[in-house]
């Protein structure tokens, strides 16, 4: 059977890879880079800034404390060019996984037809069709917008501007703050309603205060107009250079004639990944669900497997959410009541010089009074591997008894399963 899969991102790459390991021919069409927005533009471009970030800001606090002495000059073009040289270095290790699993790579952009795609006047037929053509920064219709930039403009900047004003209330919002101001650039965070509406308020009011203290939030701030060094708010006009990060909308053109889309023209799958065409299925961003690389990559490969004939569903329970600062942000959420509990941060790598001013972060748990685990939270510099296994776990359904023989390394993510079941004895 021919399967192509139109996107290289987290959700193609993963589709086409688990569609040649079931023993189909695929095509994957990538029209830019392989591996996508998360290794080209997103996490990647994050995670290697905030490395840099992390370090300036030990740097200050052990100055602060007096056991080093070292100012360092950040050299932000050098930094961007690092992330890019990185990046670059993974593609290419991806793209010969890629490769090396099966799959053909052919570069251009595709047109979709019924029963084949069309790259550069050259005809590609398939039996099955995955979309995995992700999504792009929503910009909103207001005056000037031109004048904005977007997360696929940071590693352009030659040095960080003066000053920035980030419109939007969500995790790119929040890490794209925390990175500018502790490269030295003035932040203000222009919320159109309240900022990071979707984490529990300890857990925000944490990240406000300690890991974006020097960034000045305004809520209920709308822009009406943006100015190449400014924007018009409903409180006057500001000056700065104006940052979007207010969501992202899914790039669904090229297939919109085919197969069923909604509002915001996200394609319309079921549980299966499958459209309202037989043939046609669909993963990741361009679905319009949640948009993370590991959903992405899941629905990749669901998408696949049923492509392919093997029966398979999604299954969105106890997904983590995160937020990369200078300590990870992670929490799943569930809309179960129990009894809440606060553990302190444990003092391992990462927060044991922090122990001196109290800021080691914290996990919150709620649990049942039969050990259920029923949400939890953490701020801590292991909080997304915390997290990560707590999605696992409480999928399982685990208690916190089963955790009596989860023997760990320490320091490391030790004492938040003992501090739980500690706390299910309390009613
Ligand atoms: C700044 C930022 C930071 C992020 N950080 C995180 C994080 O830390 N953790 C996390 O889990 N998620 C993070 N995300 C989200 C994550 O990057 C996305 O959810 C994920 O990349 C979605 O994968 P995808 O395959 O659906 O789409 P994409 O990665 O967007 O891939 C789609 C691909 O399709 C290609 N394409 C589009 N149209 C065509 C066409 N007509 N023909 C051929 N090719 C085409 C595109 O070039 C692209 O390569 C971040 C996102 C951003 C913007
Ligand atoms: N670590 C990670 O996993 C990670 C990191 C970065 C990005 N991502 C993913 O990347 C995607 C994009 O992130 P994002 O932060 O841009 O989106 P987001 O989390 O969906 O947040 C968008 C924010 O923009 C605001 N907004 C929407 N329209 C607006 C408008 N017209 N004017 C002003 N504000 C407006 C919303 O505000 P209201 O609250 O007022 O509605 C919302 O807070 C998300 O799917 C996210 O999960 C993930």
């Amino acid at each position: 059977m021919k399967v192509v899969v139109v996107g290289g991102g987290s959700a193609g790459r993963t589709a086409s890879i688990e569609a040649t390991q079931i023993g189909e021919e695929v095509t994957l069409i990538e029209n830019d880079k392989i591996g996508g927005k998360c290794l080209n533009t997103g996490c990647m471009v994050i995670c290697g800034l905030n490395d840099v970030a992390k370090f300036a800001i030990n740097a200050k606090k052990f100055n602060q404390i007096g056991i080093t002495d070292i100012n360092p000059k950040i050299d932000y073009e050098k930094v961007a060019d690092g992330v890019k040289n990185t990046v670059g270095k993974i593609r290419g290790v991806i793209t010969s996984e890629t490769k090396k699993s099966g799959v053909k790579i052919v570069t251009g952009t595709a047109e979709i037809g019924d029963g084949f795609v069309t790259v550069d006047d050259k005809n590609y037929p398939y039996d099955k069709l995955i979309i995995a053509t992700g999504s792009h920064a929503f910009l909103p219709p207001v005056k000037g917008v031109e004048n904005a930039k977007t997360y696929k403009d940071i590693l352009n900047y030659k040095k960080v501007p003066k000053k920035m004003l980030i419109v939007g209330s969500g995790t790119i919002a929040t890490e794209l703050a925390g990175l500018f101001s502790t490269f030295g650039t003035e932040v203000h965070i222009l919320c159109r309603n309240t900022f990071l509406k979707e984490v529990e308020s300890d857990i925000r009011s944490y990240i406000v205060e300690k890991l974006l203290k020097d960034v000045e939030i305004h809520e209920n701030t709308a822009v009406s107009e943006i100015y190449p060094d400014g924007a018009l708010t409903n409180s006057g006009r500001m000056d700065g250079e104006v940052m979007l990060a207010v969501g992202m909308n899914p790039n669904s053109d090229l297939v919109k004639h085919l197969v069923e889309t909604g509002k915001k023209g996200e394609i319309i799958v079921d549980k299966r990944m499958e459209t309202s065409n037989k043939d046609i299925y669909a993963a990741g961003d361009v679905v319009g669900g949640i948009g993370t690389t590991p959903v992405a990559r899941m629905e990749g490969i669901v998408a696949a497997r049923n492509a392919c004939g093997v029966a398979t569903e999604v299954d969105y329970s106890f997904t983590p959410s995160s937020i990369s600062l200078y300590y990870d942000v992670s929490y799943i959420k569930t809309n179960e009541e129990g009894i809440n509990g606060h553990i302190p941060g444990s003092a391992g790598p990462g927060a044991f010089w922090n122990v001196l001013d109290r800021e080691t972060g914290f996990t919150k748990a709620i649990v049942g009074k039969e050990g259920e685990i029923m949400g939890v939270s953490s701020i801590s510099p292991s909080a997304h591997t915390v997290l990560a296994y707590m999605s696992k776990f409480m999928k399982d359904g685990y208690q916190t008894h089963d955790f009596d023989n989860f023997v760990e390394a320490h320091p490391s993510t030790d004492a938040v399963y003992k501090l739980m079941k500690f706390f299910s004895k309390f009613e």
